[in-house]
């Protein structure tokens, strides 16, 4: 099994990408380096907040990683100091740096080491998935899906942001080598590019648009527009 640096200093071996760890502790700058416009998305999730965030609402983000995006809707509700904040992710090293940061706010808010396949979501006003559901087996995706639809309250949202693949393998071709392009820019070196992708076969499990369209509509949604969109990373909306 041959391992490799895959940036950061965070070493990986094929097919075994993990959050765990070393990976934890520079995942804020992995992130940037790694996800075009990564903050120009945390920002149009906050701006779609306001129309769903209400005085008693309980909003979830899953997959909160060290809590980055749940302390800017934090901060941008702080008007709102009754809203319940719960934020899931299924690593230990993940969650404590997101309790050290949120923790510093002034909120109701919660961080909890849970697996979100099989968690109960609570009745919910707004539902936040950045950058996550792509790393749940294809298996339990729609079963993850469904159960936010269920949770969410009549005209809550859930926003999903998502790499995902080209509709045939031409575009895939196009914006998978745009992506490399893009990670070339950010100084990773060649190694690091083929060694992220090896160390994320069959843990970072993207669909096409369409894919997700699928899983949002059989899960019940009708409502759903596009909210972001660069190269092979997109945002959708759905309403219930
Ligand atoms: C790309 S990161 C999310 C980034 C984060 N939302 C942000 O805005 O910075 C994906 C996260 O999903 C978490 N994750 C992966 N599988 C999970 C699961 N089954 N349950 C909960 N969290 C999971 C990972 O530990 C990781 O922290």
């Amino acid at each position: 099994v041959t391992r490799a640096q895959v940036g950061e200093n965070i070493e990986a071996g094929n097919s075994a990408w993990s959050f765990a760890g070393h990976t934890a502790e520079v995942f804020d700058t992995h992130v940037r380096r790694s996800v075009p416009m990564y903050e120009a998305g945390h920002d149009i999730v906050c701006g779609l907040s306001d129309f769903f965030v209400h005085d008693d609402s309980v909003v979830y983000e899953l997959g909160v990683s060290t809590g980055e995006l749940m302390a800017h809707l934090i901060r941008r509700h702080a008007h709102r100091p009754k809203v319940k904040w719960v934020g899931v992710d299924i690593e230990a090293d993940m969650i404590r740096r997101a309790k050290e940061r949120v923790g510093a706010l002034d909120a109701d808010a919660s961080l909890v080491c849970a697996d979100a396949v099989d968690y109960d979501l609570a009745p919910a006003d707004m539902v936040v998935s950045y950058y996550f559901l792509q790393f749940i087996p294809p298996r339990y995706r729609q079963d993850v899906v469904n159960r936010i639809y269920h949770a969410l309250t009549w005209g809550g949202a859930f926003v999903l942001f998502e790499k995902v693949r080209g509709p045939d393998a031409r575009f895939q071709d196009i914006l998978s080598l745009l992506y490399t392009d893009f990670k070339l820019a950010n100084d990773y070196s060649p190694d690091e590019i083929v060694g992220k992708s090896r160390s994320l076969k069959g843990v970072l499990e993207p669909f096409s648009t369409e894919g997700n369209l699928g899983l949002l509509r059989r899960a019940g949604f009708e409502d759903i527009a596009p909210v972001f969109r660069h190269l092979c990373f997109e945002g959708v909306l759905a309403i219930k």
